[in-house]
């Protein structure tokens, strides 16, 4: 089958505006917040590089090696057992799980660009108010906007890898990188800036518990894009002679730098001007706004930058996550790409609209089961649960699985000495981790 491949450059961007998404500049900072910052920060990195940049490397290994969409990939490589381990592509599906909620915050977002031209909320109360409106109330506004979302989307990835993708993030990636980092310099000459690198960066292990260690780990996941079949899907249209291990530690640096810049300087904001920087998801949504009020005008210009930038974080990942059912459909049921596009879509965009209905009242009762509503529970299920079983099909796959001389083959040039390491973390380190995740996130621990 003929796939058009993407250009070096194009694959790197395409696969750090996987990575670098919603989790980077709307989740990261408020975790952070939560957990307390400094040690939250530090758990973050290590687990950040002891073990994504493993399993990166590996999800990244699979679709260079299979070439195919995710379930063929796993079949095709597979020595033994073909017909089980094919199962292991399906984590492709939770990608389009994933999509369910996230289109509709990139609604919201596009309801947020638009709101900032004409004016902003002058308290954090007034702020409070617009955003639980929408969230509650204005089924229409949402679903004007998730609509939005949902076209842009299908009709990029319709167009395919190179047309598509490609074009897309070549284009919005690097004005993306360019708005995160006026603003970043911005904030560095602002008083408050201090008070963030201390609140960032100076570790305070008493604020870390159980709960905040399993979710760095899985935020770690989630904003690496891994587990689900993305960087898979991308990796499989990658030139022959592309070094895996240096496209990995690209991605992983810039999704990385991105968060640690959006983070800093959304503290900075929030210091200088008497936010809370506990205050939870709607961080963005709600201290923000009203923080970029008492700015003046540069605020204003401030907040149609910053939510256009995670507009661009938005649409760039949702991309990667619609693209690998959209691959498999194409590959295994030789549907165009026009109709797999438009049947993915679809799925996201219906399911999508429960998922608004969830937050409206009237609807929600009959929508929430046990502590979490319909949204809550696809983020859930699918961040906490999905996520890190697709990372651990993936290490056992490519640590226990695959013949030791076919990886090595490929790798040992690319990664020299530090062969032995990754090998070492991929079949030990990372398992561990991620049962210990999914055991504690079931409840067990
Ligand atoms: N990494 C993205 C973010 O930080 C989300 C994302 C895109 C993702 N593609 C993915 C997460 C694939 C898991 C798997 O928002």
């Amino acid at each position: 089958m003929k796939i058009a491949r993407f250009s070096k450059v194009g694959f790197i961007l395409a696969a750090a505006g996987s990575a670098v998404g919603l989790g980077n500049i709307w989740k990261f900072p408020y975790i952070t917040g939560e957990y307390g910052g400094g040690a939250f920060v530090l758990i973050y990195l290590i687990t950040v590089l002891l073990i994504g940049f493993s399993i990166m490397i590996a999800e990244m290994l699979i679709g260079y090696l299979g070439r195919r969409d995710t379930v063929s990939s796993f079949e095709e490589l597979a020595p033994r057992n073909k017909h089980l381990w094919k199962f292991g592509g399906f984590q492709a599906l939770a990608g389009l799980f994933v999509m369910i909620y996230y289109s509709v915050v990139i609604g919201w977002i596009f309801n947020y660009i638009v709101s900032a031209l004409s004016g902003l909320p002058s308290s954090v109360d007034e702020a409070k108010t617009v955003f639980t409106t929408m969230l509650h109330s204005d089924f229409k506004t949402q679903l004007f906007y998730h609509t939005a979302s949902f076209m842009i989307i299908t009709f990029v990835v319709a167009r395919g890898i190179k047309g598509g993708i490609e074009k897309l993030n070549m284009v919005l990636m690097p004005m993306l990188f360019i708005i995160v980092g006026v603003m970043f310099l911005y904030a560095t000459t602002l008083d408050g800036f201090h008070q963030a690198m201390e609140f960032m960066f100076k570790p305070d292990f008493s604020k870390i518990n159980s709960t905040a260690f399993v979710t760095a780990v899985g935020h770690a996941f989630f904003t690496l894009s891994l587990g689900m079949g993305a960087i898979m899907t991308y990796s499989a249209s990658l030139e022959k002679d592309q070094n895996i291990v240096k496209s990995s530690l690209i991605v992983v640096a810039l999704d990385t730098g991105i968060a640690l810049f959006a983070g800093l300087m959304l503290f900075t904001f929030l210091y200088q001007y008497g936010g809370e920087p506990s205050s939870g998801p709607g961080l963005v949504f709600i201290s923000l706004p009203s923080v970029f009020y008492q700015m003046g005008v540069l605020g204003n210009v401030f907040a149609v930058m910053f939510f256009i930038s995670l507009a661009f974080a938005g649409l760039t990942s949702a991309v990667s996550l619609t693209e690998p059912m959209v691959q498999y459909f194409i590959d295994r049921f030789s549907w165009s790409r026009l109709k797999s596009s438009i049947m993915m879509g679809l799925f996201f965009y219906l399911v999508g609209i429960i998922a608004i209905l969830s937050h409206i009242d009237g609807f929600a009762s009959y929508l929430t089961w046990g502590s979490r509503n319909f949204f809550d529970w696809v983020d859930f299920l699918t961040a906490a649960f999905m996520l890190p079983a697709g990372g651990l099909i993936m290490a056992v796959f490519v640590g226990y699985v695959l013949p030791k001389s076919q990886v090595e083959k490929v790798l040992r040039p690319q990664l020299g000495r530090a062969f032995g390491t990754w090998y070492f973390s991929l079949r030990y380190i990372a398992p561990i981790a991620l049962v210990i995740v999914m055991l504690n996130l079931v409840g067990i621990l």
